[in-house]
């Protein structure tokens, strides 16, 4: 059993595909363990995604991500972490396998619908970002 982080991005709450981006992970056999709507303040947004710092899409990324409300998620099952970046496709969506969430939905490579932790040490990091072990079940 493996837990990891998702996100469904602003562009995903506003394109209203919550269902049909949960529908797929209970369907791949991953399992809801937390969920909670909230908005993310710049700062939040800035220390989530502190590992880009410096990157030239910084800025707009946090920018973005605190514009409008996002679903964060544990998601837990087998391999998590690897088949919930199977279920997304890759960042950039042009590269992203037909069928997957964000070759179905991303319009950028910004706005990409969702995120996904990429190791055991960030999935960690990022689920205790948000959550309380409290929260978990
Ligand atoms: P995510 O998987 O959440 O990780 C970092 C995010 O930065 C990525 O999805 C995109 O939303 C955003 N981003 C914007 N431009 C780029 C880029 N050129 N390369 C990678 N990520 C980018």
């Amino acid at each position: 059993m493996e837990r990891t982080l998702s996100i469904i991005k602003p562009d995903g709450i506003r394109k209203n595909i919550v269902g049909e981006v949960i529908r797929r992970f209970e369907a791949a056999g991953l399992r809801v363990a937390a969920a909670k709507k909230i908005m993310m303040s710049k700062d939040t947004a800035a220390g989530f995604y502190a590992v880009h710092k410096g990157k030239f899409f910084y800025d707009e990324l946090v920018e973005f991500m605190s514009s409008g409300p996002v679903l964060v998620m544990v998601l837990e099952g087998e391999n998590a972490i690897a088949l919930n970046r199977k279920l997304m496709g890759a960042t950039n969506f042009k590269e992203a396998e037909p069928g997957t969430i964000r070759a179905d939905f991303a319009e950028s490579i910004q706005f990409n619908v969702v995120h996904g932790s990429d190791a055991p040490d960030t999935a960690a990091f990022e689920i205790a970002y948000f959550f309380s072990a409290s929260e978990i079940y």
